[in-house]
């Protein structure tokens, strides 16, 4: 069975080919035309895509050996999103769908960030979580702690009340005068830096829900005391604070996933999205793993941030289900797993 999976919900219009499971291709564009301005422009965005989309496609079905008219069925990001940069996708996803008469399956964005976690590998297809599967989704859009039963049946046992995990990242990083995104750049300038340099305050939040403005804000009000001081701050400290930053957010973000795994009972582990990229987290959840027989699945970097082979393999579970939806499907800007 194969399946074209099409993501376009923020910055990155991708495209990619799952035959039976299998990732064939994985074809992705990224906007640079967002740099400059500190965060992804909406229009600006939906305008990529639509210059981006068609290339896309037709590498991804070229990588992968496929024609058109080999495709068993189109998936699609429906939601949740930037509404202007989900109708491209969407949009293009019913065009091609109805021009070789195949079914089209929408899935949501994050719904699938998790379900990332069961591409088949080729040299270990049964490496893949057993159910129940426990997993903390951390991206640039949210933080949410999922509990999983089946590939199909999601339930989110705790959130974000304020700022995802991944804008504490890039909020902060912004702060320290680094560019967009800043998670990834917090994450290479961590590894040079002390994390016990500086101490930020952690929230206290009852139950698995997070809370990442309160951080925000406190690291803003340091750093402006510490440049007050010395101008030259951010320069001289610019490693440490990385560091004692990541260290931060990767504890609240494990702080509540043990909690959880401790109040389910579930040993089964994994992180997802964006933010599942970095190495301070990472390395916490393997530490982590060693002490509580947990089976830890870290996505590959490729699977982690935005990608359209989790949105294609979304799709094949759902085919097997057949949950198909007609063309009269409009994109959810707000969807909810
Ligand atoms: O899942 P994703 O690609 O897009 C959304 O759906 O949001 O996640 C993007 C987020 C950004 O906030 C980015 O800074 C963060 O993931 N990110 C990282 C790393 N790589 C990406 N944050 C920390 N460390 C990284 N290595
Ligand atoms: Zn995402």
């Amino acid at each position: 069975m194969i399946i074209l999976g099409i993501e376009s919900s923020c910055d990155d219009t991708s495209a990619a080919i799952v035959a039976d499971g299998l990732v064939l291709s994985n074809v992705m564009a990224s906007q640079k035309v967002h740099e400059k301005y500190g965060g992804v422009v909406p229009e600006l965005a939906s305008r990529a895509h639509q210059q981006n989309i068609i290339p896309v496609v037709d590498d991804a079905l070229k990588s992968a050996g496929v024609v058109p008219a080999d495709l068993d069925a189109i998936a699609f990001t429906r939601g949740p999103g930037l509404m202007g940069s989900l109708l491209v996708g969407t949009s293009f996803a019913k065009g091609l769908a109805l021009s070789v008469d195949i079914p089209l399956i929408e899935v949501n964005h994050l719904q699938a960030h998790i379900l990332a976690h069961f591409i088949l590998k080729e040299k270990d297809p049964e490496n893949i979580p057993e159910f129940p599967f426990l997993c903390l989704l951390v991206s640039g859009g949210h933080t949410q702690l999922v509990v999983m039963d089946d590939y199909l049946d999601m339930k989110i046992i705790g959130r974000t009340i304020d700022d995802a995990g991944g804008e504490a990242f890039d909020k902060c990083a912004k702060v320290m005068g680094l560019p967009y995104p800043g998670g990834p750049v917090v994450d290479k300038l961590a590894a040079e830096g002390n994390p016990d340099a500086f101490t930020f305050s952690k929230p206290r939040l009852s139950g698995f829900d997070y809370s990442f403005s309160g951080l925000k804000t406190s690291f803003l009000y340091f750093v402006r005391d510490q440049l007050k001081k010395d101008k030259d701050f951010l320069i001289s400290a610019r490693a440490d604070l990385a560091a004692s930053l990541q260290k931060t957010i990767v504890s609240i973000l494990m702080d509540k996933l043990i909690k959880a795994s401790e109040n389910t009972g579930i040993n089964e582990i994994g992180i997802s999205g964006g933010v599942a990229a970095n190495s301070g987290l990472r390395n916490a959840l393997l530490m982590e793993a060693k002490g509580r027989n947990w089976n830890v699945y870290l996505p590959e970097f490729s699977y982690s941030t935005d990608n359209a082979a989790m949105i294609a393999i979304t799709g094949y579970y759902k085919f097997l289900k057949k949950e198909f939806v007609s063309h009269r499907v409009t994109p959810d800007a707000r969807m909810n797993i």
